[in-house]
């Protein structure tokens, strides 16, 4: 395999991406051309050996510590068989995303059941499914599990450790002023303790998420360290430090790998007396962000003399709406002609009626760049399909995996009629 992709920085992309001899963009050896001929654009191709080896590079460090992937990143079924096959436990935060993992044969015991606010049909539906671990996020949850006879169903205690982390502030969890977890300044994860043993549930365990696409070691040591405090103090086997490992979207950023997390984590919890097979880590991006790529087609080239070129794609902010949301950078590439220079800066957008459909802000790309090229923009495999939206009535894209060199689709793009399903005439 070719080590240099032409203009694309290696790390951006899985390690099955490579280039023909004309500057092809290739995919465990298939062309994105032949990929989107045979399965139309937009589409999201994922390296499923990569994902394979991801999951495994870090369970090789982990000394026993589970991995519970947080299937919000990317939650389809082909992705929730992947889990099953390698053991993996599999984080749900809605009924949803407990339903992908039962479809896709997680077993229901591996599943940990997340959210801030969880329905009486939820905690049902978990009870019925045999949930492995049940994450208590508010005292509601407790009255709502006795209350359905949940007793003897283990469950976990998510606390606020009240440690910042440096990240977007939509996505950070960790501080005092949020949403999500039992507050310990207030004492109030104290009592929901009390009610919970009181009511005969099982806790066996305590829970923390700092947050997202976090690039610092540094706060996850802070976060053992509070939390191997509440599992010694509360007399608890098991703790979960969530997840939230950055992963680089543009060729500036850099972040440490799994392999260095999972190490860091292990090293911190033997380093205060705590088993590693004890604990659990959860992390949804770092698994597969960097698996998949997006491969659109160029409908519409406006070069606007003095003030900027406009590359419009077939796609948008309902396939990526990171860029318009936390004004996340992405790369994008001329697929077809990675060996050409990339010199002229575009900004490519989507076809949504909304002058922030932005995509790429400000990408470098050939300056005769003309419609029917496709366009790949990576790193779109955590949070893009599983937040998209069907706004404009634009049918989600198709998503394919492939494995040993061969495509497969796992998710069919959606038709018109898959526009109007739910709707009552
Ligand atoms: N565990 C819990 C309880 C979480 O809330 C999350 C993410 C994770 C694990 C996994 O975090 P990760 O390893 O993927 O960073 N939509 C945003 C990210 C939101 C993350 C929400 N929770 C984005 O596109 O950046």
């Amino acid at each position: 395999m070719s080590t240099s992709l032409g203009v694309l920085p290696r790390e951006l992309v899985s390690s099955g991406v490579d280039l023909t001899a004309d500057g092809e963009l290739c995919v465990q050896g298939v062309r994105v051309s032949e990929l989107a001929d045979a399965f139309g654009t937009p589409l999201l191709v994922y390296d499923e050996d990569e994902i394979r080896r991801r999951f495994a590079e870090l369970a090789a460090v982990l000394e026993g510590a589970r991995v519970t992937y947080a299937s919000k990143a990317f939650s389809a079924i082909a992705m929730a068989r992947i889990a099953a096959e390698l053991g993996a436990w599999w984080d749900a935060a809605s009924e949803g995303e407990l339903e992908a993992a039962l479809r896709g044969g997680v077993p229901g015991a591996r599943v940990v059941l997340h959210g801030n606010n969880k329905s009486v049909g939820e905690l049902d539906r978990a009870q019925t499914a045999g949930v492995g671990r049940i994450v208590v996020d508010a005292l509601e949850d407790v009255e709502r599990l006795v209350a359905l006879g949940a007793t003897g169903r283990p469950v976990w205690l998510r606390v606020v450790p009240g440690i910042e982390a440096h990240t977007h502030a939509y996505i950070r969890t960790g501080q005092i002023d949020t949403k999500f977890g039992l507050q310990l300044v207030d004492g109030s994860a104290e009592r929901a303790l009390r009610a919970a043993r009181a009511a005969g549930l099982e806790v066996v365990g305590v829970h923390a998420h700092i947050g997202s696409q976090i690039f610092d070691l540094a706060p996850f040591r802070g976060l053992v360290e509070v939390l191997a405090g509440l599992r010694e103090r509360w007399g608890l086997e098991e703790m979960s430090v969530g997840g939230g490992l950055g992963v680089p979207y543009v060729r500036s950023e850099r972040a440490p790998s799994l392999q260095a997390w999972g190490a860091f984590l292990v090293e911190a919890l033997r380093s205060l007396g705590v088993d590693p097979a004890t604990a659990f880590v959860e992390p949804g991006r770092a698994l597969v962000a960097t698996a998949g790529l997006t491969v659109y087609r160029i409908g519409v080239v406006k070069r606007i003399p003095g003030v900027r070129t406009y590359v419009a794609v077939d796609g948008g902010m309902s396939d990526n709406p990171r860029p318009v949301l936390y004004g996340s950078g992405y790369e994008a590439v001329a697929a077809e002609r990675l060996l050409a220079p990339h010199d002229t800066p575009m900004r490519v957008v989507g076809k949504h009626c909304e002058s922030g459909d932005v995509l790429v802000d400000e990408a470098l790309l050939p300056r005769d760049l003309a419609p029917g090229e496709l366009l790949v923009t990576p790193v779109t495999g955590a949070y893009g399909y599983a937040m998209g939206s069907n706004y404009n009535r634009l049918p989600r894209p198709a998503v394919v995996m492939l494995r040993g060199g061969e495509p497969r689709l796992i998710v069919r793009r959606e038709t018109l009629d898959d526009l109007f399903k739910a709707e009552v005439v």
